[in-house]
């Protein structure tokens, strides 16, 4: 069994933990804990103040990911392919290959249900992995508001997750999708759905790392803040400050 199938097999037993991560010492934090370690290209609007992930390049999405991948021992590793480098199957491969190559991640992630469904196949066929996104597609959205409220998008997007399935994803993002729809979609596929703003009812959760130490401070009802790590770094940097003013640091001991 690979460790794609391993995954799988955890459905419906113990939930998946996915998190971001733009760099190695973050990563080496979360492989501990985390069944999947995502290189998002949310790093655009975290990292850079970008307005959208459409700014982000495939070179900016392959350095952050070799720093994640000296981080990473144990969890699965995806990147995401960034805007406009999977516009057709041969940029696809040829972009997706350059991905795995530099990057040894284990996956790559696209947004997009039934326009993309070849271009999945392309690279399946091609033995690279895919991680779908479905819902809400940040590279291509027009608004920021939640998917699921209409038939005929619930229809389309449960129509996406099972072409997606077959095409052969393993996995799914659900992003800020109506809660008994994910349900629907999570009961009507084999593979595993990863929510985010898409209820308890997916096989498993991903957020994005610094939303929820509280680095980025961003009020979206999906977020849930765990720990607000900027008061820690503040004391500690005021710490810091404090000893060197004081000529408390460097003592004899940190000295040569
Ligand atoms: O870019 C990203 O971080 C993502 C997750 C929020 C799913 O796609």
């Amino acid at each position: 069994m690979n460790k794609f199938e391993k995954l799988i097999k955890k459905k419906n037993k113990s939930k998946i933990i996915c998190l971001t991560a733009y760099s190695k010492n973050i990563a080496a934090i979360l492989d501990n804990h985390c069944d999947i370690v995502l290189v998002g290209d949310s790093l655009g609007s975290v990292l850079y103040n970008y307005n959208s992930t459409r700014q982000v390049s495939l070179n900016t999405m392959i350095e952050h990911s070799k720093s994640v991948k000296l981080g990473i021992k144990k969890s699965l590793m995806v990147v995401d392919m960034p805007f406009n480098t999977y516009r057709n199957s041969r940029e696809a491969l040829k972009n997706a290959k350059i991905i795995m190559l530099k990057t040894k991640c284990d996956a790559v992630k696209l947004e997009g249900g039934g326009k993309i469904i070849k271009i999945v196949k392309t690279l399946i066929k091609n033995k690279i992995p895919v991680m779908g996104h479905l819902g809400l597609l940040p590279q291509t959205a027009k608004n920021f508001k939640f998917k699921g409220k209409k038939t005929l998008e619930r229809k389309r997007i449960i129509n996406d997750a099972k072409a997606l399935e077959a095409a052969g994803v393993f996995s799914i993002v659900l992003e800020c999708i109506e809660s008994t729809l994910s349900k629907k979609i999570t009961e009507s596929i084999k593979i595993l759905t990863i929510g985010i703003g898409a209820s308890s009812n997916c096989d498993g959760q991903v957020l994005v790392t610094d939303d929820l130490i509280g680095l980025n401070s961003l009020n979206v009802r999906f977020i849930k803040q765990y720990i607000d790590i900027k008061r820690i770094i503040n004391s500690a940097v005021l710490n810091f400050k404090k000893e060197v003013k004081g000529i408390k640091f460097p003592q004899k001991k940190n000295s040569y």
